[in-house]
């Protein structure tokens, strides 16, 4: 049971840092600035000659799939890109063998990530998994993977696992890295930025009633905008969708880029935006958009770290900790978790069992 919380959500958002702990024991190596992964089942030689990853997911797995291809091509400079899981075999997808396939489930008995890593395996390509449950359907058809050690997630939104599936990404970027091109002493960098996550995940957690009395003012809006760019766009949408399935507003993700070139249209006072605005090399851009917002009056909550000059907008700032540039995704992803989850809460909801949503859909 919840225990002392009111929700399996809300228990399993405080546990996020010592989950967080978990995958990363014993498999971060400072001496040579590396990760060691010894369920991948591949020698260097094969790790070497990956040309492509094809990340696959659904639902938060997607989004947090698509942080995961940033830090596969930050790290390893190697192509990467994510899909839903439940598109891809539609497409007669071409399997190249050149190509690492990663599938990133939660449960392991997702159909449509379960269907995918099929049809990869049918037409001869390799895929590991990143997945919790252990002995799960999609961790037994893979040809490897990483487990996520997040322990039992009962909540229809995902927030430790998700966490966790992002560090098991961040790992298997930094050991792809270091076979390759990637420094020692970046190596030893992200080392020492995945060490301190967990603490900075915990300092996040505790703006809980600062984030509570924001989210009860959300919640009183029928429709908002989640905008980010880049690393920004993948937390952007994870942060719509936690928020839409469990407070059933209507929540879009765009790239704060686009706005412009659509959504603009519909910024008014009633119609708030969040949006991600950390210190990196967009910061201007992406506070230059959003004056854009500003000026037509539409409300504007941002998500950002201490300092950042926001050129005078009208905003309330959500501050999280830095870390290294590649890391902060998922630092950024914290509070979006709090702002849907007390959202929810203000208005009645059912926080762990959303109306028409399953924790596992293992039917087509
Ligand atoms: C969905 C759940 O249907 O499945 C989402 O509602 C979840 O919360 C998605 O992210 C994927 O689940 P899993 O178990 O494959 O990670």
């Amino acid at each position: 049971d919840a225990g002392e919380h009111d929700s399996f959500m809300h228990k399993e958002m405080l546990e996020q840092p010592a989950a967080a702990e978990r995958v990363l024991r014993g498999r971060l190596d400072e001496r040579f600035g590396t990760a060691h992964l010894g369920g991948l089942n591949m020698d260097a030689r094969e790790t070497r000659a990956i040309r492509r990853v094809k990340i696959l997911g659904c639902g938060s797995a997607y989004y947090v799939g698509q942080m995961g291809a940033s830090l596969v091509e930050e790290l390893a400079r190697i192509p990467a890109d994510a899909e839903a899981a439940s598109e891809f075999r539609y497409r007669n997808p071409i399997i190249e063998p050149d190509t690492l396939y990663v599938a990133v489930s939660q449960s392991g008995e997702t159909i449509d990530t379960l269907l995918a890593v099929q049809e990869i395996r049918r037409k001869g390509g390799r895929v590991i998994g990143l997945v919790n449950v252990v002995g799960s359907a999609i961790a037994r058809e893979c040809d490897g993977g990483i487990y996520l050690h997040a322990g039992p997630e009962v909540a229809v939104a995902s927030t430790k696992a998700l966490t966790n599936m992002f560090l098991g990404f961040a790992l298997l970027a930094l050991q792809l890295g270091r076979v390759r091109d990637l420094s020692i002493a970046d190596g030893r960098r992200l080392i020492a930025g995945l060490q301190r996550l967990p603490g900075q995940i915990e300092e996040v957690l505790a703006q809980e009633d600062a984030l509570a009395e924001l989210a009860g003012r959300l919640a009183e809006a029928e429709s908002l905008f989640f905008v980010g760019r880049v690393r920004g766009f993948p937390v952007a949408r994870e942060g719509a969708q936690k928020f839409k399935e469990i407070s059933y507003r209507h929540a879009e993700a765009y790239q704060t880029s686009e706005l412009k070139h659509g959504p603009l249209a519909l910024i008014s006072p009633e119609v708030p935006t969040v949006a991600i605005v950390p210190e990196d090399e967009l910061t201007d851009r992406n506070v230059g958009a959003l004056h854009e917002i500003d000026a037509r009056r539409g409300p504007l909550v941002v998500v950002t770290h201490d300092g950042v000059d926001l050129g005078g907008l009208a905003a309330e700032r959500i501050v999280v900790p830095r870390n290294e540039r590649e890391l902060d995704p998922i630092l950024l992803t914290v509070p979006l978790q709090l702002l849907a989850y007390h959202a929810a809460l203000r208005l009645g909801h059912d926080i762990d069992k959303p109306r028409n949503l399953a924790k596992s859909v293992t039917v087509e």
